[in-house]
């Protein structure tokens, strides 16, 4: 079942936006029982600098969503804490009545504060007032996905996840939330999580030089659960390396193109989320994750991370 709002009671699409799917570099995923394009989009950079307030170009990030949509993508990253408010504002004026095809996933745990801070929200009160400032915002009567966010802006953090995430099982079971998942999390806490209720995914971050989930990412690849890298190309801080470099201009590529290409040769269960404001960008970013790499190309970039 598509996540309902009015459109998709309706039975009406997108196609008055245009949606022309085609094959994108990585081919499909299974999330829980709908299948999505590994090259997805994360909004957050859609928001104002440092993810707060809205964008300095607000017809350029209902642009960047529209050509997302148009492009084939089926999968993207939000979350109301983005701005706040600001992309799941964004996606539903760009987007609403949803394509039937599209996945919108979300994440709750934290707040904002007025210095752009991301406290801490993990309270059984705190998680069901953000999962009601998702839908509606986003304008849904279910969200597609949930993840639920722990540890801080350094990383996971130790400790049991099991009061927040019994919270999201039970919204889950009250028909708020299709799929469940966890993200900035230990691999002890992704179990714990499993203990509870199913998964369909874990975002943490990941990339050519941040490597702490290898092992993670093969056990969950087993189990048939996607993992989600966030900063995929490093975030607020571009990859750089001279390896990166010195591959990416053999192939003629960007290091941006081969920094995707990688992930998505990483692991079948890998999907992609990665940000811009440009369209320019966007195409760029699809049209170079399809970059091919051979063997020699993955043995010179697994020295960045390992
Ligand atoms: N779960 C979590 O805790 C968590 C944390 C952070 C992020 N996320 C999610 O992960 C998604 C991805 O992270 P992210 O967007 O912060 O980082 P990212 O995808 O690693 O990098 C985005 C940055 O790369 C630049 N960029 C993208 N394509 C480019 C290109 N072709 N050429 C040059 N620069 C390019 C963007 O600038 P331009 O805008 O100029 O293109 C932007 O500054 C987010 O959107 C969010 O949905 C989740």
């Amino acid at each position: 079942m598509r996540t309902t709002s009015t459109s998709d009671a309706s039975g009406s699409t997108s196609d008055s936006i245009g949606s022309i799917p085609t094959a994108l570099p990585g081919g499909t995923w299974t999330l829980g029982d709908r299948e999505v394009t590994r090259f997805g989009y994360g909004a957050m950079q859609l928001a104002g600098p440092w993810v707060m307030g809205p964008p300095a170009d607000h017809d350029g990030a209902l642009a960047v969503l529209r050509a997302v949509v148009r492009a084939g993508i089926t999968h993207i990253d939000t979350s109301d804490a983005y701005g706040p408010r600001v992309t799941n504002d964004l996606i539903r004026e760009a987007l609403h009545p949803y394509p039937r095809s599209l996945f919108i996933a979300t994440k709750v745990g934290a707040n904002r504060d007025a210095r752009g801070g991301w406290p801490t929200a993990r309270r059984p009160e705190d998680l069901r007032r953000q999962v009601q400032d998702n839908l509606q915002a986003l304008g849904v009567d279910v969200l597609d996905l949930v993840n639920m966010r722990m540890g801080d802006a350094n990383g996971p953090q130790d400790g049991s996840i099991a009061e927040s995430f019994e919270t999201l099982a039970q919204l889950q079971q009250d028909g708020l939330i299709r799929h469940l998942g966890v993200s900035n999390v230990t691999a002890e806490q992704v179990a714990e999580a499993r203990g509870i209720a199913p998964i369909v995914c874990v975002q943490n971050m990941y990339n050519l030089a941040v490597r702490h989930d290898d092992d993670l990412i093969d056990d969950l690849a087993r189990d048939g659960i996607a993992y989600v890298p966030f900063f995929p190309l490093g975030g607020f801080t571009p990859l750089q390396s001279e390896a990166l470099s010195a591959v990416a201009q053999r192939l003629s590529a960007t290091p941006m193109a081969v920094a995707l290409s990688w992930l998505l040769q990483r692991s079948a269960n890998v999907l992609l989320i990665p940000g811009t404001k440009s369209v320019t960008h966007l195409r760029e970013n699809i049209s170079g994750a399809a970059t091919v790499l051979s063997a020699q190309d993955v043995a010179e970039l697994d020295t960045i991370g390992r």
